[in-house]
């Protein structure tokens, strides 16, 4: 069995460090998340949770301190891509802040591992045009061209951590994440991704509603599951690559087959309206895995319609217990 580690998260408070510190736990280690918030839906499970701005530096060192032997770096301040058009610059700057200051501390507090997790977002925009889009493999993302505000400071972060190695021979790892969803993950108030707002949208609707979808349909994403994602990172922190891995699905989904997936789990009958006005980022994008197969011999299994039968009745009993939705509601209505 593994020693028994202790670790710092960040972003702890969010999707995906919420369910990485329920994981670390489970498999024994000693475990402080940080974040500017404690997470939504449930407590966590870290033996230390500390709300702390890592924007600060004095904070970042606070964070890092005690013998931390690894860092998941996930605090972040993103959301999908009508947040992410939206403010660029407060995001461009906040994350700048925490993702350079969260490397120089954890160097300096002796930390002997930190991963960063970077995004698809910082692959070319000129390669993402069409929607049967040829799948991103790692070295795609220059000459660059990455999504505006996010997707730059992303892909300058990944260059920070390659410095970090090549200058400290400071042990960084880095995860380029496609689209991760699943249960308690934000799915309203402008932070939530496609597959949380579909999810959101189908369970708040009646039978032969029509619901609102962002583009004409067509653009196409692939989606990782939650327990995919966490087992993809514990590998990727544990191998001995340094450069960037995309940690993705290679199934490729227009957001109106996404659409029909959520319709079927859910049992209903929705028409679409398209709202062409929306913004809905880059044409297409799809996650190669060649080079995540052969570093780790390991690559995301569960499918999307797997993936959503977990998710939706989550989204939909939340919506239950806020009272948006009525219990007679939430039942499954069989498909006429
Ligand atoms: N979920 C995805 O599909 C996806 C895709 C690509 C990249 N990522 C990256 O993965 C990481 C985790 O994403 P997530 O989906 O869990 O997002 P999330 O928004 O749920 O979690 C990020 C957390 O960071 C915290 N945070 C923001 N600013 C902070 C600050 N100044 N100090 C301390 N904490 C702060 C937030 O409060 C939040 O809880 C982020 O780096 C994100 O950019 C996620």
């Amino acid at each position: 069995m593994e020693p028994r580690k202790r670790l710092l998260v960040t972003g702890a408070g969010g999707f995906i460090g919420h369910h990485l510190v329920r994981r670390l736990k489970a498999d024994g280690h000693w475990v402080r998340g940080v974040d500017l918030k404690h997470p939504e839906y449930e407590a966590s499970a870290a033996d230390e949770f500390e709300i702390l701005d890592l924007r600060g530096w004095s904070n970042c060192l606070i964070a890092a301190r005690g013998e931390i032997d690894e860092v998941y770096s996930l605090a972040a301040d993103m959301g999908g891509i009508g947040y992410i058009t939206a403010f660029r610059a407060d995001i461009a700057r906040n994350n700048i802040l925490i993702n350079a200051q969260m490397l120089e501390a954890s160097r300096k507090n002796g930390v002997k591992r930190f991963l960063f997790s970077s995004s698809a977002c910082v692959y070319a925009q000129s390669k993402q045009k069409h929607q049967d889009v040829t799948p991103l493999r790692e070295e795609d993302a220059v000459p660059a061209d990455p999504e505006p505000g996010y997707g730059w400071e992303k892909l300058f972060a990944e260059e920070l951590c390659r410095y970090y190695w090549r200058d400290y021979k400071f042990e960084t790892r880095i995860v380029r994440f496609h689209n991760v969803y699943g249960p308690l993950g934000t799915y309203d108030g402008g932070k939530e991704k496609a597959p949380a707002a579909i999810c959101r949208k189908v369970a708040l609707a009646t039978n032969g509603d029509e619901i609102e979808v962002w583009g004409d349909g067509y653009q196409t994403r692939s989606f990782i599951y939650i327990d995919d994602c966490v087992g993809g990172l514990l590998r990727i922190m544990a191998c001995d690559y340094h450069d960037a891995l995309n940690l993705g699905t290679d199934e490729l989904v227009t957001i109106n087959q996404l659409v029909g997936f959520v319709c079927e789990v859910a049992g209903k009958r929705l028409t679409i309206r398209h709202r062409l006005d929306a913004p809905q980022g880059v044409r297409g994008r799809n996650s190669d895995n060649s080079r995540l197969r052969q570093i780790l011999g390991w690559e995301p299994t569960i499918t999307l319609r797997a993936g959503v039968e977990q998710t939706y009745p989550w989204i939909a009993e939340e919506l239950g217990r806020a009272g948006r939705i009525s219990p007679a509601r939430r039942q499954r209505v069989a498909t006429a």
